[in-house]
């Protein structure tokens, strides 16, 4: 490995179950203090971060727990995720990651309730200790997102420099009725996305899937003449 910063891109995995062990509301502060340096163009600086923890995350998790039992199929995100159908080769990407998910926990396919409980431990933030909630001014464009895909990376990368691990979290977009009740997220914000923040379980299998990057020749194109 070149140096600490390509150590951390590297060895920073997407967490789905933490530890029951806090996280000062202090340590949270510093990595937005860091994560608040992302580029954005024009220095717009398009985030605003709901920060939920304690009695705040549980009223939070409870109602968005409430709200998918509720009716799964009423919950709708405020932008769209992919096209429907997707296609290749990003569906096979999708399905395999998918696949690979589901064995790590022990869920199959068809297992209908098993991914139901799977779906709401999204929702309790993976039992992480702190919760973020993502919104942005919903006036903005397409360019907002690349800056706020620099800023999530930002705040993985730096929790990740702190021995903490993260969890990204689109599926949050889809509680934005919940959220905007008990946050208080004005109308004028869309929720771009959710994060858990914490110390993850390593011993569950799911935190320690192998998955397969792309070769940079799959992806680049090198052009010098
Ligand atoms: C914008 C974005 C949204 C995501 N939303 C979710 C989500 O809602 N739930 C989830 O479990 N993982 C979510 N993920 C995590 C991805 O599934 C994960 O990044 C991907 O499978 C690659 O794994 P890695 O992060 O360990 O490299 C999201 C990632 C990104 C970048």
């Amino acid at each position: 490995m070149n140096s600490l910063i390509d150590e951390l891109i590297c060895e920073r995995r997407t967490k789905r179950g933490f530890l029951d062990r806090p996280v000062p509301l202090a340590t949270v502060r510093d990595i937005l203090s860091v994560a608040k340096y992302a580029p954005s163009s024009s220095n717009t600086q398009p985030w605003r971060c709901y920060v939920v923890t304690g009695e705040a995350r549980e009223r939070v998790t409870r109602a968005a727990v409430e709200a998918f039992r509720a009716g799964p199929e009423k919950l709708a995100p405020e932008y769209p995720f992919f096209p429907q159908p997707l296609h290749d080769p990003y569906s096979s990407r999708f399905n395999t990651f998918r696949g690979q998910l589901g064995d790590a926990q022990g869920v199959h396919r068809s297992d209908k309730a098993g991914r139901m409980r799977d779906v709401e431990r999204q929702f309790l933030f993976f039992d992480a200790p702190v919760g973020i909630i993502f919104t942005m001014d919903r006036r903005l464009e397409w360019a907002s997102f690349i800056c706020y895909g620099c800023f999530l990376q930002n705040i993985m990368l730096a929790a990740k420099g702190r021995d903490l691990d993260t969890c990204p979290q689109q599926i949050w977009s889809l509680q934005y009725p919940v959220l905007r009740a008990e946050l208080g997220i004005p109308e004028g914000e869309m929720v771009v996305a959710g994060m858990s923040l914490g110390y993850a379980d390593n011993s569950m299998p799911e935190n320690r899937m192998a998955l397969h990057k792309l070769e940079v020749e799959e992806f680049t194109t090198f052009i010098a003449a």
